[in-house]
């Protein structure tokens, strides 16, 4: 199952996901977390100490080998030079599972609190003015497009704050999105502009209540979001010494919270799967794209790459190319 967090700066992304991450770990589930998010904090909420996070291999970095990989020998894709961010698996493409043995997995994984992660890696200072972050994230699409996940596996990304991650096609990617939001007007405001960019799309999106303290925050969010309110996580002592320094371990977490991060699990697996939605959004997105700059760039009509027979689904990983 594909997770996103997003929501307004601040409002507790990073937290939700490295709690959720290492809640469902904990429990011995395959979990994948990924820090998609251009101020990268994921390694450190999951235990890292910031040499350890700041040595992380940046996926962003190795784009080419990604597309080198993931293209196999799928004869739609002439090489890896014509592969862009949004070219969809086909007949040949390599598949990628959550658990297996895989060269990229090799080179970007590292263990983070007891959970596998994988990080986009900070904008760099020779990006500055050029590129923009949807080229790092453009891994992390890449990576989502040809992952066949099953139920009680989990991959969780951390996105970057505010509506930014609806301005490619990467919202689409995942069985379920969790807007986080704070009992604030301009948390809610985020929300409604998430819920107006993902209208039409078919996105699960549900809105999960961060640092309440009081009835009255409760009451606030019940009455601004209604039922799309999944639930609340209050605001956590246990939290809040971590970010003084202190070691953050999951059993000490508030019973209230922890109740939090198993709802948010119940309401994952209760998502049911569309992988026909997800094959089509990606060609959606890649043609798109293929018309927006792709084609121009790689001097090919990028619309050839769409295998119509194809579907990413379990099925499918019998018409890959094997790692
Ligand atoms: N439930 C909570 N209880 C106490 N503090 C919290 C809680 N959730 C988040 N925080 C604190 O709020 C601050 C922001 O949280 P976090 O970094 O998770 O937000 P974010 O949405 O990922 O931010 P950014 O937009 O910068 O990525 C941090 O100091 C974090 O420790
Ligand atoms: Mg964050």
């Amino acid at each position: 199952m594909k997770i996103a967090f997003v929501g307004k700066g601040g409002s507790g992304k990073t937290t939700l996901a490295s709690l959720l991450a290492r809640h469902l770990a904990a429990q011995g589930l395959p979990v994948l977390a990924i820090d998609a998010d251009i101020n990268q904090h994921l390694g450190v909420a999951l235990g890292l100490d910031e040499a350890e996070a700041a040595a992380l291999p940046a996926m962003g970095e190795h784009l080419e080998a990604i597309k080198d990989y993931l293209r196999g020998c799928n004869p739609r894709i002439r090489s890896t030079a014509s592969m862009v961010k949004t070219t969809p698996p086909g007949r040949g493409s390599r598949l990628l599972r959550v658990v297996e043995r895989n060269p990229l997995y090799a080179l970007l994984e590292r263990q983070a609190g007891g959970v596998r992660l994988l990080a986009t890696g900070p904008f760099g200072q020779d990006d500055l003015g050029v590129a923009c972050y949807h080229a790092k994230t453009g891994a992390v699409e890449l990576l989502l497009n040809h992952l066949v996940d099953g139920a009680g596996e989990y991959v969780i990304v951390d996105l970057t704050a505010g509506a930014d991650c609806f301005a490619s096609g990467l919202f689409t990617r995942f069985d379920r999105t969790f807007v986080v939001v704070e009992p604030t007007r301009k948390s809610v405001a985020v929300w409604r502009q998430c819920q107006g960019y993902a209208h039409g799309f078919d996105v699960n999106l549900s809105a999960v209540g961060s640092k309440v303290q009081t009835s009255d925050d409760v009451a606030f969010l019940r009455d601004q979001l209604g039922a799309d309110l999944l639930v609340c996580v209050q605001h956590s002592g246990v939290v809040r010494a971590a970010e003084q320094g202190r070691l953050l371990a999951l059993e000490a977490l508030e019973a209230a919270n922890r109740t939090a991060l198993e709802r948010l699990r119940e309401a994952v697996d209760a998502t049911p799967r569309d992988w026909a939605r997800f094959t089509r959004q990606a060609v959606e997105f890649h043609l798109r794209n293929a018309r927006a700059w792709a084609n121009a760039r790689t001097s090919e009509d990028l619309a050839a790459q769409v295998d119509p027979e194809f579907t990413l689904r379990p099925a499918a990983l019998r018409l890959a190319t094997t790692p």
